[in-house]
């Protein structure tokens, strides 16, 4: 096709503009009329994809503002929901120990009083987990340096014998079973300081078949001679039994090391 023949834009000089026609050359041949007819139904129909990929970038850039958005307001309200969460265990646990110093009865008072104090070890355990728990699940060996590091001040003014160490394996277990293992630790933990006095050990192991162990042990008077943890007078086995029913985990106790003072170990696997 010769240049003056050829079908030309009008306004060439802005090719892009999608108003642009191919005007016809008055002595165009059929056969080249049909030509620039079809070039221009193709490029009609071009013109219309376009349009209609340029609509769905945008709705899909509306859609994933959108998620960010969402992102955003799941994660206020989990903060939200932690803060009243933690804001109400602290109110409950104010309330016990109110009502513990103005009973007159001695046993009901120490009864309030050791509810105050576990509500006080939930919201603990809560906070804890809560400034490291990450996408994935939480950082169990970080979450039990922390709880240890919070006992070993409690027990700083006692004897300088008290030792309190973790031994612990990295590994991330996911919220649901990491809540109620941390309230065990604590429990089994609280029990070590309260009937031994030297060195406590609280160990996380990964077995070769992906079950892990939480274990407490002490070098303490040891366990009561036919000792069974569901017959016992205080509260703190029975919420233990309860809780690693919970994560289906199992519990078991035996001498410590040395064969002296206690042991308590669970078994669970961090994957239900
Ligand atoms: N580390 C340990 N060394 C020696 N004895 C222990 C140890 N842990 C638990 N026991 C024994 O098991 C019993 C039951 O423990 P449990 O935690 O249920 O009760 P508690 O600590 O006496 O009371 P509570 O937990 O309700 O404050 C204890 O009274 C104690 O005899
Ligand atoms: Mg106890």
């Amino acid at each position: 096709m010769r240049a003056s023949n050829s079908p030309q834009a009008v306004g060439s000089e802005n090719a892009s503009n999608p108003d642009t026609q191919f005007r016809q050359p008055d002595n165009c041949s059929i056969a080249v009329c049909s030509a620039i007819a079809m070039y221009e139904q193709e490029l009609e129909r071009h013109r219309a994809t376009e349009s209609r990929l340029r609509d769905s970038v945008l709705r899909e850039a509306d859609l994933l503002r959108e998620k960010d958005d969402l992102i955003v307001l799941k994660d206020i309200l989990a903060e939200e929901s932690e803060h009243r969460l933690l804001n109400g265990l602290q109110l409950i646990t104010s309330l016990l120990a109110t009502q513990s110093r103005s009973t007159k009865n001695r046993e009901a008072a120490a009864q309030l009083s050791m509810a105050a104090n576990r509500v006080a070890t939930l919201a603990r355990v809560h906070r804890h987990l809560h400034t490291i728990e990450k996408l994935e699940g939480v950082e169990f060996k970080q979450y039990l340096e922390r709880l240890c590091d919070d006992l070993s001040d409690m027990m700083s003014d006692e004897s300088a014998e008290r030792s309190l160490c973790v031994e612990a394996a990295e590994l991330t277990i996911p919220r649901a079973i990491a809540t109620p293992l941390a309230f065990i630790a604590s429990e089994l933990i609280t029990n070590s300081i309260k009937y031994a006095k030297g060195r406590i050990t609280v160990s996380l192991q990964i077995m070769p078949n992906g079950d892990a162990t939480l274990s407490v042990s002490d070098d303490g008077p040891g366990l009561p001679e036919l000792f069974d943890p569901a017959a016992t007078n205080g509260l703190g086995m029975k919420i233990i039994a309860a809780l690693v029913g919970q994560i289906h985990g199992e519990l078991y106790f035996a001498k410590g090391d040395h064969d002296q003072g206690a042991r308590f170990s669970v078994l669970f696997s961090p994957q239900t």
